[in-house]
């Protein structure tokens, strides 16, 4: 039986639900994702060189300078826990990165599986990130208007205090829609013309999507 290998790209704007669904991709596939923000956060966390870097572009809503982020993605993709696949979320977001991206997985003898893309208005982007929160303690994801915590701004699992994303502002997401429109959808055309792209409507329930991505995942990356 030969070894399916799922390849995946999650594409959208900042709020699709790109870290949404990864979570059940990777419960379903146990394949890694690898989020670019969130590496990059956790590289703030520790203070590292990169992060402090990464800081003023993060916090304003512009895109971190290619070249960090290629590196930092380079040496992710060549973990162990990637050799069945992977999902990107976050990555790529220039054309230079998905050229980069090509290479990489060229020289690794790796082709890219799925581009999938998750589609939804900027109004309800905009809303789901100002009421995004996070626990700090054991990282339950929440959100004020679509799935509230029992208690005002406490997790209900560990009654932490529940945490706001810093670029999550109406002045910053202003500027990550722009950012997206600008440097990012151009990425669109570049995957549907390389024949493993697809769309999603983002705008339903989270459930009901996750079934459209998982459909989407087994026709473009083939069954086991
Ligand atoms: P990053 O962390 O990648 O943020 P983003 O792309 O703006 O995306 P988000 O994480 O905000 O949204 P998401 O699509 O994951 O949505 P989520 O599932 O959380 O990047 C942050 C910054 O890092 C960038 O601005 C840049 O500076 C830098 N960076 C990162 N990658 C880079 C790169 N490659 N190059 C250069 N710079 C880079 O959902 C959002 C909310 O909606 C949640 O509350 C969720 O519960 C809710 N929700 C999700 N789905 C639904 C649904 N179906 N119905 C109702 N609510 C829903």
């Amino acid at each position: 039986m030969s070894m399916v290998q799922r390849n995946i790209i999650l594409l959208g704007a900042p709020g699709a639900g790109k870290g949404t669904q990864s979570e059940r991709l990777v419960a379903d596939y146990g394949i890694p994702q690898i989020s670019t923000g969130d590496i990059l956060r956790n590289e703030r966390k520790i203070q590292s060189d990169l992060g402090k870097e990464a800081a003023e572009y993060m916090d304003s809503g512009r895109l971190v300078p290619d070249e960090l982020v290629i590196r930092m993605v380079e040496k992710r993709l060549a973990q162990d826990d990637c050799a069945g696949g992977f999902i990107l979320d976050g990555f790529p977001r220039t054309v230079e990165q998905a050229d980069k991206l090509a290479e990489m997985l060229q020289k690794s003898g790796k082709t890219l599986s799925a581009v999938i893309n998750i589609v939804v208005a900027e109004d309800i982007l905009a809303k789901r990130l100002l009421g995004r929160r996070k626990c700090p303690g054991c990282g339950a994801n929440y959100n004020v208007f679509f799935s509230p915590p029992k208690a005002t701004e406490q997790c209900d699992s560990c009654g932490a205090g529940l945490e706001q994303r810093k670029d999550d502002n109406e002045e910053t997401i202003r500027q990550r829609f722009e950012v997206y429109q600008k440097q990012t959808q151009p990425l669109v055309d570049y995957y549907r013309s390389r024949g493993v792209y697809a769309e999603i409507d983002g705008e339903k329930p989270v459930e009901e999507i996750y079934a459209r991505v998982r459909q989407e995942v087994e026709r473009l990356c083939g069954k086991v």
